[in-house]
């Protein structure tokens, strides 16, 4: 039996994505079948679907996938059919330390991903979702989750009473800014938008500033702070915002290095991070086991991502166009 299965093809470019079939094989030694319901979309799987990166073959994209087990194979305690799980950005990532470099072994890129009805794959490519949760809400947390709970509670624990600053409305910052504030810190949120702003205070979100009126942020943020800065910055700006950030930040501050929005290569002010004695902390996502941490914190305080608007799985060329647009606040999933 074949399976409906988004194929983007060689070279990649909206032009070059194609509803097609696979098929699922019965699962092995310790490998666990998905009844997949659920993608949503990161900025990462863009630069896939879009060709923006190149493709040297064809492939199945979509890092983030949620869905129930349908079929378990020998050797696997920890999975039962009828579960919600949802994938991993790391299927081999477990704990610890990264052992890998890029995204040779991500779903999405380096291997086949989760655009596609049924999967079978290593147990350890999934986790349990949070109880709860549909298939949608479970599918925001692969990547854009992941990222923002390493980042703030791994690389420098965050504590209550830290001053936060994320940027932008997207996946990564609204997640930065939901577990900031179940932590208890103070968030200082960007936009380009006014009524942008407006939804991320209704999230929590303590300080408000429209990057786009004001150019000079980072001092503005000091200000905010009482001339300290904040503790922790999100960076997804990249080198259009890494200044500014670097202003923001008190001294000895944390900044989690995340985002290539604005590009890959800029200016790097190095007096400023020596004499701040600033911590830049490069970031790709998390481990497994840092995923399983993420489930039962949001478990344990009811957190619920914030779904910016769903579509079809063949409307995935439209829905990437979407994001585009910057028309979103949080997440875009695709449900199938
Ligand atoms: N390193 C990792 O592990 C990792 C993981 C996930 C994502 N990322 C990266 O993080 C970045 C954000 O990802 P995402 O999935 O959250 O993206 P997204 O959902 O598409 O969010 C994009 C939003 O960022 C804001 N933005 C755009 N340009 C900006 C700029 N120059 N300064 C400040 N904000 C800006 C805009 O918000 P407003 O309209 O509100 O201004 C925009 O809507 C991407 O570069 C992505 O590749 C990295």
């Amino acid at each position: 039996m074949t399976h409906k299965t988004i194929i983007v093809q060689s070279g990649g470019g909206y032009d070059r994505v194609v509803v097609g079939s696979s098929e699922a094989r019965t699962p092995s030694f310790g490998e666990i079948q998905v009844r997949l319901h659920a993608n949503s979309l990161n900025y990462h799987d863009f630069i896939i679907v879009s060709g923006a990166w190149g493709l040297n073959e064809d492939r199945i994209p979509m890092a983030d996938g949620a869905g129930e087990v349908v079929a378990v194979g020998e050797g696997v305690s920890e999975f039962v059919v009828g579960d919600y799980v949802v994938s991993t950005f790391f299927p081999n990532w477990l704990a610890g330390d990264s052992q890998e470099e890029g995204f040779g072994s991500v779903p999405g890129d380096g291997i086949d991903g989760y655009a596609r009805e049924l999967v079978t794959a290593p147990a350890t490519s999934f986790t349990l979702a949070p109880k709860g949760y549909s298939h949608a809400e479970a599918a925001t947390l692969t990547t854009a989750g992941l990222t923002a709970w390493r980042a703030l509670f791994y690389d420098r624990s965050l504590k209550p009473g830290d001053a936060v600053l994320v940027q932008g409305s997207g996946g990564v910052s609204v997640f930065a800014l939901q577990f900031a504030k179940l932590a208890g810190a103070k968030v200082i949120a960007t936009s380009s938008s006014d009524e942008k702003l407006a939804r991320l205070e209704a999230l929590g979100a303590d300080h408000l500033i429209n990057y786009r009126k004001d150019s000079c942020w980072g001092e503005t943020v000091r200000r905010l702070t009482k001339g300290r800065g904040v503790d922790h910055v999100i960076e997804v700006g990249g080198p259009a915002t890494l200044q500014q950030s670097m202003i923001a930040a008190r001294v000895g501050g944390h900044i989690s290095v995340i985002g290539i929005l604005s590009g890959v290569e800029g200016q790097f002010p190095l007096l400023q991070a020596l004499s701040r004695q600033l911590c830049l902390q490069g970031v790709l996502v998390g481990s497994r086991m840092q995923q399983q941490e993420m489930v039962r914190a949001i478990e344990a305080n009811g957190l619920r991502p914030i779904i910016d608007r769903s579509f079809a799985l063949e409307q995935i060329v439209e829905a990437f166009q979407y994001q585009e647009s910057n028309q979103h606040l949080g997440k875009i999933v695709l449900e199938f």
